[in-house]
């Protein structure tokens, strides 16, 4: 059971999105796809701002508090300690600057982890004297031992996803989340190719900051998404000063009373403008939505979809990573000798088949709104182009 409801297979969903019958589109881990009720919410912020004098102070702070609120209920945390921040990379900076880290220290990152984490990672061990330290691929696709491994007492920090971004090797973040508060590491971790589509929870990894981009798989905008801080970081320092973060904001004509003390929970961590009248109520919708299928129902569902590809794709000689070690909802297909075929994505997309390459993976990850005729033109164009 997630939020109530009973775990089940959920039947397409291809209505609610706006995704003609000739397109398969199997790369919601590049961008997903907005549904009408999404593009609707939009439209009706849009609106909203050509008429300024409809909008409310009461309007500045209600619809991000929906945004926490519901955010929370995806990764199993409380919404006090959601804030609203437009990039991962915003909220890993967040978290960066609030780190415990003293010259010597390590920082643990996953090789091949996505790029904003690598930076960051390597921003905070450049200014502050510590030592990256990236956990080789493992061969045996086991990044739990792997990262295991890597973590030890002089380690200051972690920063990892729940399933690796390039082919979906998945985390055990229970037993790494407690490594790290054994040996008095924070952990950070970037949800983006996971939260709402692989159950989460937070009570049971007790993470120090967790980051998530809106735009794949929360189904929401391009340019917001969330940071969720621990009640112990809720003291911290954000990186920029803005007024709605300060206590009392919502008196609009006592402003310039300027305050120290800010808003409670983390939203002093929410970036500036965070009262996005267009993109906070698009979040909203996509959230309810999700939400309403269960984050559970959706991982089983498309861990089931995922599955037959993956069969079939072992017939065509390409293999994936075990399904043990694999999030249900992404899959990456390797192909034999490890080379992808080259102009595979552009032979792909001329058929109108949509997925994407990361590394030497090419990324399958479809949503509810995949059909099995969609995969079978996934197949078909495949054949032609291994010959
Ligand atoms: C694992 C992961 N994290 C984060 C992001 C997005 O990062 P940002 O919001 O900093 O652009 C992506 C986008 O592909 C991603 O795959």
């Amino acid at each position: 059971m997630t939020n109530g409801t009973p775990v089940h297979h959920i039947p397409n969903q291809r209505q609610l999105f706006d995704i003609p019958d000739d397109v398969a589109y199997l790369n919601c881990g590049y961008m997903g796809p907005l549904m009408h009720s999404v593009v609707e919410a939009g439209d009706r912020g849009i609106r909203a701002k050509a008429r300024p004098w409809g909008i409310a102070a009461a309007d500045f702070f209600e619809d991000g508090e929906r945004a926490r609120e519901r955010f929370a209920r995806i990764i199993g945390a409380d919404a006090e300690g959601v804030a609203l921040v437009p990039a991962a990379s915003y909220g890993l900076s967040c978290a960066a600057r609030n780190l415990d880290v003293a010259p010597g220290d390590r920082l643990v990152v996953l090789a091949e982890q996505f790029p904003s984490i690598v930076y960051t990672w390597r921003e905070v061990a450049d200014t502050r004297g510590a030592t990256l330290v990236t956990v080789a691929r493992p061969e045996d696709d086991d990044w739990s031992r792997a990262t295991l491994d890597a973590v030890d007492e002089r380690t200051a920090a972690v920063a990892l996803p729940h399933c690796h971004w390039t082919d979906g090797g998945r985390l055990d973040l229970v037993r790494i989340g407690a490594r790290c508060r054994e040996v008095g590491a924070a952990l950070v971790l970037d949800l983006t190719q996971s939260a709402g589509a692989l159950r989460f929870d937070a009570g049971a990894v007790r993470p120090d900051y967790v980051i998530c981009a809106g735009y794949k798989w929360l189904l929401g905008p391009y340019s917001l998404g969330f940071l969720w801080v621990a009640p112990e970081h809720r003291d911290g320092r954000p990186i920029e000063f803005n007024w709605i973060g300060r206590a009392g904001s919502e008196d609009f004509a006592r402003l310039i009373d300027y305050r120290d003390e800010y808003q409670p929970g983390a939203r002093r961590f929410d970036v500036g403008e965070r009262s996005n009248f267009i993109l906070v109520p698009m979040l909203n919708a996509a959230l309810d939505q999700l939400l309403e299928w269960g984050v559970e129902s959706i991982e089983a569902t498309l861990g089931a979809r995922n599955a037959d590809i993956a069969a079939r794709a072992a017939c065509l000689g390409l293999g994936s990573a075990p399904a043990a070690l694999r999030a249900g909802h992404f899959l990456g297909l390797r192909f034999p000798g490890g080379d992808l075929p080259a102009g595979l994505l552009d032979a792909l997309a001329a058929e109108r088949v949509h997925v994407s390459v990361r590394g030497a993976s090419m990324r399958v990850t479809p949503h509810l709104y995949n059909t099995d005729e969609d995969v079978d033109r996934l197949f078909a164009a495949l054949e032609r182009v291994l010959g």
